[in-house]
């Protein structure tokens, strides 16, 4: 779908690492161009014609992204530098205060570094649980539910985890943690870009995504959060433009927000490209963006499977992410081969460090599709891992 608008696509690769970031459409690299030949300007600051065109586009974003999630105002959208840096926000910005001593936060062995390594940070005064994967990887409710004690106080998942790709029912699992009184941060930075996201019918707590794993550029993401969370968190950085006044005596008095979360110049030209990204989102629609990714997904398993060494570890899950291994070849030579014909796919950890804990197996090759890849390139991956010679290419 709409390849000729990446300029990426016309290299002779072919791309299969998404979830790590993706190519960008010409339209998001002509806005940030504009915005560096035709209006440079600091946002929230000048009274001139180019200012006043930053601020519009800026505020037009926040917008953008409201109604993408279908927030209920715009203030609840706080731009940040990406997903880990919003998690960070979120935990040492909100729950360092919620959180009394000895109160657990449930997470599973499946999330990423950034859903992990800030709750270890806190781990002197609260308990970090992890709620037991299924065979398949995937998190039940049930599982879920068994693992709730009074003490738990916050569930902080992925909505898809990155390795395996699993589709978490975000809803059920917040309808049953709010009857607990339990909180419910959600790790969207690998569904987002991938599907329609409803925060008011999800009834989200806290949502965090990147721009650059959905067309937008590196360095820009948001934190959503309902107002009342927002309006209860502490900044972690202090500077200009999040302050109303303050004078020599210490006395300060901080703007509401979302500014309060957005001190010193922001990264103006992500704002304005992120904006531009999600337009070109909206016009292709995330519904037929799902449900393309799940057909490619879908094509892929079948053709994979006529491959006689090939692991597949994910087959059940539901996201354009396919997370495989060749018998007895490391998943980094493989990645390596792969690159000598010019496919990129993940290979390692995936910086989901503990999940081998549960899947009993350190590194993986990863395929995570967007709607730009296609099935002639996933017959071209087949039949570069059907190579007879493939061991003997390998170091
Ligand atoms: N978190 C990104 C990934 O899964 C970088 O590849």
């Amino acid at each position: 779908m709409n390849r000729e608008d990446f300029k990426m696509l016309e290299n002779d690769y072919i791309y299969f690492d998404n979830g790590a970031t993706t190519f960008k459409p010409n339209c998001v690299l002509e806005a940030i161009q504009n915005y560096y030949t035709k209006y440079t300007a600091n946002a929230h600051r000048g009274d001139y014609d180019y200012s006043l065109k930053v601020d519009f586009l800026y505020e037009e974003a926040r917008n953008l992204l409201k109604d993408f999630i279908n927030a209920k105002k715009a203030k609840e959208i706080i731009f940040t530098c990406g997903s880990t840096y919003s998690l960070n926000q979120i935990i040492f910005g909100f729950f360092k205060d919620y959180l009394k001593s000895g109160d657990e936060v449930l997470i599973t062995k499946a999330e990423h570094a950034s859903n992990i390594l800030p709750w270890f940070e806190m781990s002197d005064k609260i308990v970090v649980n992890y709620i037991p994967l299924e065979s398949d990887y995937s998190l039940s409710l049930e599982s879920l539910k068994k693992s709730v004690t009074d003490k738990t106080k916050v569930i902080s998942i992925a909505h898809i985890t990155n390795v395996v790709g699993d589709v978490r029912d975000i809803k059920q699992i917040i309808e049953f943690a709010h009857r607990k009184n339990i909180l419910v941060v959600v790790d969207g930075a690998q569904s987002v870009p991938h599907m329609r996201i409803d925060v008011q019918d999800l009834d989200i707590d806290f949502l965090t995504f990147s721009a650059h794993k959905m067309l937008g550029p590196t360095g820009i993401g948001v934190l959503y959060a309902k107002e009342e969370f927002l309006n209860n968190m502490k900044p972690l950085i202090f500077g200009g433009g999040m302050n109303a006044s303050f004078v020599s005596d210490g006395t300060r008095r901080y703007k509401d927000i979302p500014y309060l979360f957005e001190a010193g110049t922001q990264n103006i030209e992500g704002v304005i490209g992120f904006g531009e990204a999600i337009k070109y989102l909206n016009k292709i629609g995330m519904d037929k963006i799902e449900a393309y990714e799940q057909s490619l997904k879908a094509y892929a398993l079948q053709r994979l499977k006529e491959i006689p060494d090939i692991i597949i570890y994910n087959e059940h899950t539901k996201s354009g992410i396919i997370t495989f291994n060749m018998k007895d070849v490391f998943a980094q030579d493989l990645a390596v081969y792969l690159n000598k014909y010019h496919i990129c796919v993940r290979a390692g950890n995936h910086c989901a460090k503990i999940l081998k804990e549960e899947i009993g197996i350190k590194n993986t090759c990863r395929i995570s599709f967007y709607f730009y890849n296609t099935k002639k390139e996933i017959d071209r991956l087949v039949e570069v891992l059907k190579n007879p010679h493939l061991k003997n290419e390998l170091f």
